[in-house]
């Protein structure tokens, strides 16, 4: 068992899948480390949904490995940590919502308690609504309950496909609590999702795919770079120019290279006659970087 605990949540291997003619998935590997939250990136059709398929052994791939908390995903037992939200999915509308509950604790084969179900419907705000029937829910409450379904059984490792497409901000705000709080539980999560704001906000990691293949991949860090000051400048003489180094500018907006002493610099413009009106440090965001990759990366592959 220890070596099963020590292995990554997700490691998965050279994934190849190809529908009739058209390869959606070609080559695909990355993993997930305990505790850590992946946020999968890419274009409507990138092979997002295909890979958590085979990932979690629902679709067969052509090419490819993949090992779950340790297992190999071919092995039945490999699922039973794993919590799933799929992108599409309808419950039995006859049912209620702790009885859809119950079945899914069923068929994963683990004990879960009354109470536990209860705590569950809670978590996503669904407590007063455990005895009514779900065919009467908005798209919404079902995608809370789903999320619910995919949590109940204390799962090491969730798989969140698109879980906050059908939500009000609000909802999404809690979707993004609750991911914070699975991270401190050190349960690991692979989220996909086109809010990249959100994505932003609570991954650790980023895996961006482009017709089927990997655009780019790291941590926030690693795809922003490097740090940049944003300085708003009136009265900027030659001498002011030297001292900012290579800028860019617009208007009075000046953009430079975060230099190692900020006060340093601003005391030298302010001797050189400059007025600095306001000062704030600058990045990328991921929805710009994300652009910026999808645009670079190599037409051959279209
Ligand atoms: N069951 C299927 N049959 C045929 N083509 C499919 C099937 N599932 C996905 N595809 C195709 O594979 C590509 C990737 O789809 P998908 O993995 O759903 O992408 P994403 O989730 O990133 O939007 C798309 O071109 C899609 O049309
Ligand atoms: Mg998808």
């Amino acid at each position: 068992m220890e070596a099963v605990t020590d292995s990554p949540a997700v490691w998965a291997s050279h994934l190849r899948k190809r529908y009739r003619k058209r390869v959606a998935v070609d080559g695909v590997s990355f993993t997930v480390a305990r505790g850590e939250v992946l946020g999968l990136l890419g274009p409507n059709g990138a092979g997002k949904t295909s890979v958590i398929k085979m990932m979690l052994g629902l679709v067969r791939p052509d090419a490819g490995e993949v090992m779950l908390l340790g297992r190999p995903n071919t092995d039945p037992r490999s699922r039973e940590r794993v919590g799933y939200l799929p992108e599409l999915f309808r419950y039995q509308p006859w049912l209620t919502a702790d009885e859809v509950l119950a079945l899914h604790v069923r068929l994963a084969g683990v004990t879960v308690s009354d109470r536990e179900r209860r705590d569950g419907l809670g978590l996503v705000g669904l407590a007063d609504r455990a005895s009514d029937r779900v065919g009467g829910f908005s798209k919404g409450m079902q995608q809370r309950l789903g999320l619910a379904v995919a949590l109940v059984a204390r799962p090491e490792l969730v798989v969140l496909d698109e879980p906050t497409s059908a939500l009000d901000p609000l909802g999404r705000a809690d979707v993004r609590d609750l991911l914070l709080s699975l991270k401190q539980r050190r349960v690991a999560v692979l989220l996909n999702s086109h809010l990249i704001g959100e994505v932003e906000r609570v991954c650790d990691r980023v895996l961006i795919l482009d017709r089927g293949r990997v655009a780019a991949s790291g941590t926030l860090a690693e795809l922003l770079g490097r740090r940049s000051l944003r300085l708003r400048l009136t009265s900027v003489n030659d001498e002011a120019r030297s001292v900012l180094g290579s800028f860019e500018r617009e208007d009075d907006l000046y953009t430079v290279d975060m230099p190692d002493d900020v006060p340093a610099l601003v005391a030298d413009l302010v001797e050189h006659g400059v007025r600095v009106h306001a000062v704030e440090p600058a990045r990328a965001t991921l929805e710009e970087r994300l652009l910026d990759i999808l645009r670079t990366h190599p037409e051959e592959h279209r």
